[in-house]
């Protein structure tokens, strides 16, 4: 407890609070993590299916780079593009997946795709400026947003227009009040839903033409199922593209991603991760260039993704929960739980006290409508999947 005066409470108390700009939502899943942890702690076995993250390492060839690396001494700072020929290698990978080329200048290594939006948004943004997000979204795109003085404009997808936001969306959102900014995910987090190519063709059109900037995250590509994620670097050069190792490549504590921008933005960029971080831990780029090496492993783990994808698409029905969205990509499936409940926060901590399967409410990623949904993530192992299936309908039955 502080003494003295209480002018020099209040003083102090100036130097010490936080910024209201600082001022952004807690991640609810964490309450979620740590109430599984304390079960844990008392002896139950937690099927986790909340956090959004593989369960499976690096390939193989990130580790043994990685390993080689530290063997050979000392790691210094890299350009603040990043190395120059992962740059390279990730532009390559643009003429193998996608069949576009890519310069190799016009790629930039971030901090996992969570710098790259930090860098993407201060380039392209100024304070005050609104960006149009879809509701339910990935929550930190709204409170980076907001910690950086945007404005985040939620725009409300439902099942008719497959979860995305549609041209016609869009410009209502930007006659109501212009936009400066959109951004795109697909596949989505947390639906696990993606755009078809033309939806997505149309949306990327309908924004450039409206002098809004498109920022495109990327970060599941690779995990597709229904049908292949077309990237908006092949529709146009002056979007912000936002990829990262974490998701495909199993490299979330890695903390290594990148973007594709317009050739005007590279300095600017530039300059930006010069002055806030040098630049990207160098063992993670020499493991994250020698990854693409490591594609048949990853496609393996991705299999079983498939599997633990059809486990859930027949099994959940059959445990109760039987409305959820085209699970078409990503690890994730949004499903459906106002049958039983309209609190999903108060549902989610039901199931992991009572069922012992940890899952996500809704309302972190929809403060609405998120109150009726959970989403699972079933990036676990598939005896964890058909477990958790078995326990949800054992317990949605009263057993
Ligand atoms: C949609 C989406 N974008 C970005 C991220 C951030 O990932 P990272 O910073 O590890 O690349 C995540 C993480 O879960 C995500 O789900």
């Amino acid at each position: 407890m502080t003494k003295g005066p209480v002018s020099t409470r209040a003083a102090l108390s100036r130097l010490t609070t936080a910024s209201t700009r600082s001022d952004v939502p807690p991640f609810m899943v964490m309450d979620v993590m740590a109430a599984a942890a304390r079960l844990e702690a008392r002896g139950t076995r937690v099927i986790h299916m909340e956090v959004g993250q593989p369960a499976a390492p690096a390939p193989a060839t990130a580790i043994e780079a990685a390993r080689l690396a530290l063997a050979n001494g000392r790691l210094g700072y890299t350009e603040a593009l990043g190395v120059p020929s992962l740059r390279a290698r990730i532009a390559r990978h643009y003429s193998q997946r996608y069949r576009i080329k890519i310069d190799p200048a016009r790629v930039i290594v971030t901090t996992g795709s969570s710098g790259g939006f930090t860098l993407a948004f201060i380039a392209l943004f100024e304070p005050g400026d609104r960006v149009a997000v879809a509701v339910p979204g990935y929550p930190p795109y709204r409170h980076i947003l907001q910690a950086l003085g945007c404005e985040p404009v939620g725009i409300e997808v439902s099942a008719p227009t497959r979860w995305a936001i549609t041209p016609e969306d869009l410009m209502a959102a930007h006659r109501a009040a212009p936009l400066q900014g959109l951004l795109i995910a697909s596949p989505a987090n947390p639906t696990g839903t993606m755009m078809s190519a033309v939806a997505l063709t149309s949306l990327v059109r309908t924004a450039e033409d409206a002098g809004i900037r498109v920022i495109s995250d990327e970060i599941y590509h690779g995990l597709d199922y229904a049908f292949a994620a077309e990237t908006a670097a092949g529709l146009s050069d002056n979007g912000v593209i936002i990829n990262s190792f974490s998701k495909y490549f199993c490299m979330t504590g890695w903390r290594v991603g990148w973007m594709v921008v317009p050739e005007a933005l590279v300095r600017p960029i530039e300059r930006l991760q010069q002055n806030f971080a040098i630049s990207v831990p160098t063992l993670a780029q020499i493991a994250a260039e020698a990854a693409f090496e490591g594609v048949a492993e990853m496609e393996g783990v991705k299999a079983g993704y498939a599997q633990n994808r059809q486990v859930l698409l027949a099994g959940l029905p059959a445990a109760g929960l039987d409305t959820f969205l085209p699970a078409d990509g990503a690890f994730y499936l949004y499903a459906d739980v106002s049958k039983f409940s309209n609190d999903s926060l108060d549902f989610a901590k039901r199931m992991l006290d009572q069922a012992a399967v940890a899952a996500t409410p809704g309302v972190d990623f929809d403060p609405v409508n998120g109150t009726k949904f959970i989403r699972f993530c079933y990036a676990g192992s598939g005896a964890d999947m058909t477990d958790a299936v078995t326990r949800i309908g054992k317990w949605l039955a009263g057993d």
